[in-house]
């Protein structure tokens, strides 16, 4: 009867931790490679006495890895550099610093998952739920208080009466024979399974829509959702109009704020005039602001060689005697109103900063179209003579 059935391995069974170590290195000194130890608690020493080697599951994890941070990149290279490519704030298209939590977030992601599934899927080769060892009496008692150790039928060197009589020179308590089952069908669609998977599948969604839809909105008190107060953008009966928000009374100014008399003129008639003298800092603070937010058009030396050719009208060169005998207040009116297609820049320059901007025009004009009496005027601020 026992004869027909397949044998998966010969399995004895130890008393003491020392015992199953030793019986480990005999086995391998034997020259068996398949055969596995069970131990109810992690044996110390059994890694070098079976002479494990070290998982093979990093390298999926590191492969998956860069594979992720690979693709995380080259996805974000293909949107911002070639798909998509717009000008953010003068950046470069592929600005790399931004990109670095995106490719950590993806490597560590798809390191991971990989891990898992592999560990699932190719190391336990799952969907097989079974293992022959399962409900047999060496399983019984190697997870309670016994150390055990099993070859396994298919090694090459496997002989049925020499696996046993070299199991019987280590004097074990017992000797077992290990079949694979019968006529149990151990696969994923047996009934039991399903009901498992089934009953999971109800309580964990059953859970989460409780927790989503229903403990989510339990609120423990009250007085800080329900309060008398107008919330922006919202109706309320209190007022004629029926809006919650209101405009600033007539002839309110923000403090620090003076408003712009001459907001949406064209051809300006009336213009202020630059209150900030081209002192050295005043200039630098004109030529962060004009890099930042008029260089992409107006290149650095306002010469109107864009960055955004293609995507943005070329803007004039500033160094044209138009642009040259505009006034300061002229320079000032065209950045905080726009001029054409050139928008507004008032929201984002303030208004010192606009002056500071004109001021560095100014600075840029005069270097660009520069005359000799310029030297000799340079030359008598620093008191020395030409022929320095
Ligand atoms: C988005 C691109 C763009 C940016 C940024 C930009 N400009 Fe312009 N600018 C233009 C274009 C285009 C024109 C020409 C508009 C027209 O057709 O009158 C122009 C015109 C001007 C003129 C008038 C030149 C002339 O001869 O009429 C001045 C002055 C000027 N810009 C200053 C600035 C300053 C200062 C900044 C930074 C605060 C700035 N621009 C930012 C595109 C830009």
């Amino acid at each position: 009867m026992l004869n027909d059935k397949k044998l998966f391995g010969i399995a004895a069974i130890f008393n003491t931790p020392d015992e199953i170590i030793n019986a480990a290195k005999k086995v391998v000194e034997s020259g068996f490679t398949k055969f596995d130890v069970n131990s109810p608690y992690p044996v110390h020493g059994m890694d070098s006495a079976m002479k494990l080697k070290s998982s093979k599951l990093g390298f999926v994890t590191l492969v998956m890895g860069l594979t992720g941070g690979a693709l995380a990149l080259l996805f974000m290279y293909w949107t911002m550099s070639v798909n998509y490519r717009i000008v953010i704030g003068g950046k470069p298209f592929f600005a790399f610093p931004a990109l670095i939590p995106i490719t950590f977030e993806v490597t560590v992601l798809l390191g991971t998952v990989a891990t898992v599934v592999a560990m699932i899927a190719l190391f336990f080769k799952l969907p097989n739920n079974n293992h022959p060892l399962h409900d047999t009496n060496y399983m019984k008692s190697v997870s309670a208080d016994k150390f055990g150790i099993i070859i396994e039928a298919n090694d090459a060197k496997f002989d049925e009466k020499f696996v046993r009589d070299f199991f019987q020179d280590l004097h074990p308590l017992n000797i077992e024979m290990i079949y694979y089952p019968e006529e149990e069908n151990y696969s994923v669609f047996q009934p039991k399974f399903l009901l498992f998977l089934f009953t999971t599948a109800i309580i964990v969604s059953g859970a989460t829509y409780f927790t989503l839809n229903k403990l989510l909105y339990i609120t423990p008190f009250n007085w800080m959702d329900d309060q008398e107060k107008l919330n922006p953008q919202k109706p309320s009966d209190l007022f004629s109009n029926g809006f919650g928000m209101r405009t600033p009374v007539e002839g309110t100014v923000a403090r620090g704020f003076i408003p712009y008399p001459y907001k949406g003129e064209t051809n300006p008639v009336h213009v202020l005039s630059n209150p900030f003298l081209p002192t050295k800092k005043n200039l630098e603070l004109g030529k962060a602001k004009f890099n930042t937010f008029c260089s992409p058009c107006h290149g650095y030396f306002a010469d109107g060689d864009s960055r955004l050719r293609g995507q943005f009208p070329n803007p004039p060169t500033l160094h044209s005697k138009r642009a040259i005998d505009f006034s300061d207040g002229m320079i000032y009116h065209i950045i905080t109103n726009g001029q054409n297609v050139m928008p507004s820049y008032a929201s984002q320059i303030s208004r010192d900063e606009r002056w500071a901007i004109v001021n560095y025009i100014r600075a840029l004009q005069r270097a660009k179209n520069a005359s000799s009496a310029d030297l000799i005027e340079i030359n008598k601020e620093t008191g020395t003579n030409g022929a320095n």
